[in-house]
Formats: C-alpha cells, sequence, structure tokens
C-alpha cells in the first residue's frame, strides 16, 4: 500500500488544474448500456474508481477503449459500445468495491429489460441503502426481488411503462438510477424531490445528446418522455467541483492563493460563499476561479445539505482548515451518519474538534503538528492532507488508496504549486 508523505508549512501558490468530475463520470458511464451505439465520453479523471467502472461495463458485454493523454495533461476520452448486453448481472466483488456500481441497474434494466445487481452493502460513512433506489424503480413499473444479497429487477414485457416517483429523501443516485431507467420507458415519467446535483445535470444533457426527453433539468422535478431508443454521443465530463473546493481549502489553510483552472463558479457557490466567509479573496476569471487567502481565517457555521447547500463532500476538508481559524466553528452533517471518521486523526494532529452526534464544534488553534495518520475514506483523506499541508513538521498519511478513487494526481498537482509532497511505497 502506499503512502504520502508532507513536509508541512509551505504556502500554495500558483495554478492547479480541475479534472473532470468522479461523481460525473460515475453516472454517465453506465449510459453507454443504454445504446448499441458508441458513447465517447472526454475530459474523463484518471481514478481507480473510473477504471473499476469501465471493468464492470467490461464484464457486461461493454466495450472500451481508451486514448492516453500526453505527460502534464488531464482528461481522457474513452469510447465505449454496448452492441449486445452480455451479461445482466453486476457481480458482488464488483459492487463490494465500489458502491456507484449500483447505477448500472437502472440503465441495465432500461435496455435488456431485466437486471440483477449484487446489494453495495454499508460504507466507512454509513448505511448507505439503496430502498430508494428499488422504489423508485418499482413507480416506474419494475418487478423488484431480493434474494441471496442480490436485487433482481425485471421490466414487464420487457419494457418499463414508466411511472411517477416523489423521493422522501434527496438521493442522488436513486435520481441517476430512476432517470437512466424512464429514458427508454414506454410512457412519461415524473420524479419529484429529485435531486439536483451539477452532476445530475451533466447526466440528463447527456441523456438529452443521445436523444432521451427531459424536462426540468436542474430543478427538483423531472419529467421524462420515454423513447424508442438512444444513438450515441460524443461528451465531456463537467469540471470536479469537489475537487476545486478541496484545493481552494489548500490555499486557505496553507495561507496561499491557488488558480482552480477550469472551476465552474455555478456549480459550488455554496463552497465559495463559505471560502469567502472565512476571509478568503475569490477572484473569477473565464477559465476558472482563484482563491487566495487574506490574513487570519475566520470560523463559521456550517450545515450540510442537498444541493444547492453547504455539499457533504466538502465538510471533512473545511473541518480541516477550520482547525486553524481564528476562533469556534461549528458544522452539522445531516446527510450521512457517520461522516467524522478524520476527526480522531486531525485531532492526533492536535487539532480540537468536539463531537455531539451530527455536530461538530472546531476550537481554532494556533498551529498543527505533523504525525502518521491513517486514512478511512476519500474526503476524510483528503481532510489529512491539507491537515498535513499546513501542520509542523512531517506527515504520512496512511492508505492513500482511499485517495486514489477520487483525487486525480495528487502529490503532481500539489508539487506544482510548491508542497513538498511525494508518494511512498510501505510495501
Ligand atoms: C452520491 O452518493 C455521491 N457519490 C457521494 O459522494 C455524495 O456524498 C452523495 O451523493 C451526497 O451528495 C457518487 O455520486 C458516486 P445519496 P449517493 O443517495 O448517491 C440515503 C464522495 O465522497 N439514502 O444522495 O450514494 C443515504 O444513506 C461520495 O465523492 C437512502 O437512505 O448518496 C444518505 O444518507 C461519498 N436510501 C442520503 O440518502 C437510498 O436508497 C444521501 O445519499 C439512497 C440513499
Amino acid at each position: 500500500m502506499d503512502s504520502i508523505w508532507i513536509q508541512g508549512g509551505k504556502r500554495l501558490e500558483g495554478k492547479i488544474p480541475i479534472s473532470g468530475a468522479k461523481n460525473a463520470a460515475l453516472a454517465l458511464l453506465p449510459c453507454a448500456l443504454l445504446t448499441e451505439d458508441k458513447l465517447t465520453l472526454g475530459n474523463l479523471p484518471r481514478l481507480a474508481d473510473v477504471d473499476s467502472f469501465g471493468h464492470l461495463l467490461n464484464q457486461l458485454g461493454v466495450s472500451t477503449m481508451i486514448e492516453g493523454v500526453r505527460r502534464g495533461e488531464y482528461g481522457r476520452r474513452m469510447t465505449l459500445h454496448a452492441a449486445d448486453i452480455a451479461s445482466t448481472v453486476a457481480p458482488y466483488d464488483m459492487v463490494r468495491k465500489m458502491r456507484a456500481s449500483i447505477l448500472v441497474l437502472g440503465p441495465m434494466l432500461a435496455r435488456a429489460g431485466e437486471a440483477t445487481v449484487s446489494l453495495p452493502g454499508g460504507c466507512a460513512i454509513g448505511d448507505r441503502p439503496i430502498d430508494l433506489h428499488l422504489q423508485a424503480l418499482e413507480c416506474l413499473g419494475a418487478e423488484i426481488e431480493l434474494a441471496a444479497g442480490y436485487v433482481k429487477a425485471t421490466a414487464p414485457n420487457g419494457r418499463l411503462p414508466g411511472g411517477d416517483y416523489s423521493f422522501p429523501v434527496v438521493s442522488v443516485g436513486a435520481t441517476e438510477n430512476a432517470l437512466m431507467a424512464a429514458v427508454l420507458a414506454r410512457g412519461r415519467s415524473q420524479l419529484f424531490n429529485a435531486a439536483r446535483e451539477p452532476e445530475i445535470v451533466d447526466l440528463c444533457n447527456l441523456l438529452v445528446a443521445m436523444g432521451g426527453q427531459i424536462e426540468g433539468i436542474g430543478s427538483s422535478h423531472l419529467t421524462i418522455d420515454g423513447v424508442e431508443g438512444l444513438h450515441g454521443a460524443d461528451y465531456d465530463v463537467m469540471p470536479d467541483r469537489i475537487e476545486a473546493g478541496s484545493y481552494a481549502c489548500a490555499a486557505g489553510i496553507t495561507g496561499g492563493s491557488i488558480d482552480l483552472v477550469g472551476a465552474r463558479a455555478d456549480d459550488m457557490r455554496a463552497t465559495l460563499n463559505a471560502l469567502a466567509q472565512c476571509g478568503l479573496i475569490l477572484e473569477f476569471h473565464d477559465n476558472g476561479i482563484k482563491v487566495s487567502a487574506d490574513g487570519a481565517l475566520k470560523p463559521l457555521a456550517l450545515s450540510t445539505a442537498p444541493f444547492p447547500g453547504f455539499a457533504t463532500d466538502m465538510q471533512a476538508q473545511f473541518m480541516a482548515m477550520l482547525s486553524l481559524a481564528d476562533g469556534e466553528s461549528f458544522l452539522e452533517e445531516t446527510i450521512f451518519e457517520n461522516r467524522y471518521m478524520h476527526v480522531p486523526e486531525l485531532r492526533r494532529m492536535g487539532a480540537e474538534v468536539e463531537i455531539h452526534g451530527r455536530s461538530a464544534v472546531v476550537h481554532g488553534i494556533e498551529k498543527l503538528t505533523g504525525a502518521q495518520v491513517m486514512a478511512t475514506d476519500l474526503r476524510a483523506s483528503m481532510s489529512l492532507i491539507l491537515a498535513g499541508l499546513a501542520a509542523e513538521g512531517e506527515t504520512e498519511v496512511l492508505r492513500v488508496y482511499h485517495l486514489d478513487r477520487g483525487y486525480e494526481r495528487l502529490e503532481e498537482k500539489l508539487s506544482a504549486v510548491g508542497a513538498t509532497i511525494e508518494r511512498r511505497s510501505t510495501g
């Protein structure tokens, strides 16, 4: 396993290119199942999860061809082709490694009339059930049966009739599965209280580019008129708003200035507002956003919420930055039940954080001290990297495979803005 070693205390300054969004890519890749034509996706980030998803699609009969990128460039192009669906089963060993595999359920059901997917099981940040995915598909007309740790969905007479579903809780993945199932249904479907994340908009835009008929894109009320078939497309993945927000926190925590090249402001207004409230200076230009520290960090009160609220995927990174703020900050994690796994490790670096259920109080301190720390999940890992960048002395973050799932060439991007950081193999 690899680790990331950092000599902290460097003020970061320069440009960081923002890669394609992991959480958009993982929703766009399964769209290849919806057509017998070729689908080409550009600006794909080079991430473990993207590779894993490609392998899963291969097992289902999708051919994938990826074009490399020249050294120092980012964003790969992948052409996917599901001329036929060779298998409608997503096996446990694949789904276990990456819960986003559940996103083949809707498109496989739409294209092949049936789909069998292993139940994903929980993960470090919570139980993360898929009951909303299944309720939505049932409302679209699917027959659902659960057996031996698998869910089997079947479309009566091979094609979903379509229908209406109102989400009791906003769910990004369940909205995505419902969209990909409804787009080839016989009739009209309506989704109420649907997720509005930019990644959902990216998915809707791709489905429309493939010939899908969707109204209300960007709103919580989506109307999908099923079509007979979808054709291929050539589509670029949106920039990663969470990666951009994470590197913005790197500027804040090190007292630096980082130009987030390619970041899209409209995708991350809540994050940008929080950064400004922390006292950071934001400069918007036509190819991104420059984020600069300007004196002491100000404390904040933050509550995570579905888009357009403050993203849960940004909570751990802000906590790291706020551990050096001038005063007390208050965080509330409303989306996942166990998303404070980074706190014990931050405490080992000197952070003063109290947890009360889903709330956290962060008492700002003068400095963090480097330590050997353990990554537990993707965004927790990033919060430890951020703390290490600011800490006095050396930090080593272990189990960085968590990081490699969501941050493309992290040490390369941070070195380019002055960080003393390297990847080490721990055997
Ligand atoms: C997506 O996960 C993202 N992952 C997550 O990012 C992100 O944190 C999350 O959305 C919220 O924005 C991908 O897009 C691959 P949800 P998802 O369904 O779809 C509960 C990262 O770090 N729920 O919106 O799984 C669920 O337990 C990852 O990049 C049900 O109860 O999230 C959670 O409490 C982490 N039943 C809440 O809803 C269901 O059927 C929101 O989950 C589905 C979800």
